[in-house]
């Protein structure tokens, strides 16, 4: 049933012309993830190059990355998230999107969520943070992630929690105690604690249970 509805809001996406980035994109990145599995969403920024050209969110080298912390954590990017940007269409030259095109793409965003209605939203890095949260000079990305918050979208309140994006992690390679890269570790183990715990519990019992009927 959300794949039906999803496929609706995805044929939309592609005849979008509503800003100039579809003027501009080779592919419009619509989503990646099994929306009847996923219990979270994760909102990135923007598609960047190889994104455009393969048309699924998160397959560069951040997403490469992301997807190591992610596997390290224990977290499955198939099953447990459903992956979406701010814009569906990559800016030129990797630029952050402006307040005017992520408007313009905010309805599809917000109608991804409704349909999945996950169990809490991941926020990857400061654009998406900032679409949610008001942000200032107190409140950075530094200050508010590894936080729980309630963001609403579409006047449903969820759990929201925000993480750095993998890109800023490409330029910061340290892992001593504090560093980005170790607090990336610590709100990754944070999520898959507090809403995936017991979804792999029970497909260990029953890959345990599988293997010992299988002998
Ligand atoms: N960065 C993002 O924020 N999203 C992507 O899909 C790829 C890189």
């Amino acid at each position: 049933m959300k794949k039906e509805c999803l496929e609706i809001v995805r044929q939309k996406c592609e005849n979008c012309k509503a800003c100039a980035l579809s003027a501009s994109r080779t592919n419009m990145v619509f989503s990646d993830g099994n929306p009847e599995t996923a219990r979270l969403v994760l909102i990135g920024e923007a598609p960047g190059e190889i994104e455009d050209e393969c048309g699924r969110p998160f397959v560069g080298r951040a997403g490469q990355l992301l997807d190591e912390f992610l596997a390290e954590a224990g977290i499955s990017r198939d099953n447990d998230l459903y992956i979406i940007n701010t814009v569906k269409c990559r800016p030129p030259e990797n630029r952050v999107p402006t307040q005017e095109e992520q408007a313009a793409c905010r309805k599809f965003l917000d109608a991804q969520i409704d349909i999945i209605k996950p169990q809490a939203i991941v926020l990857c890095g400061a654009t998406a943070l900032k679409t949610f949260v008001e942000t200032d000079r107190k409140r950075t990305i530094s200050k508010l992630r590894g936080q729980w918050l309630n963001i609403t979208v579409d006047g449903v309140e969820y759990p929201a929690i925000t993480i750095f994006h993998p890109s800023y992690l490409l330029r910061n390679h340290s892992m001593d105690d504090g560093s980005p890269r170790r607090l990336m570790q610590q709100d990754l183990k944070e999520i898959k604690n507090r809403y995936l715990q017991d979804r792999n519990n029970t497909e260990n019992i029953f890959a345990k249970n599988l293997e010992m009927a299988m002998v």
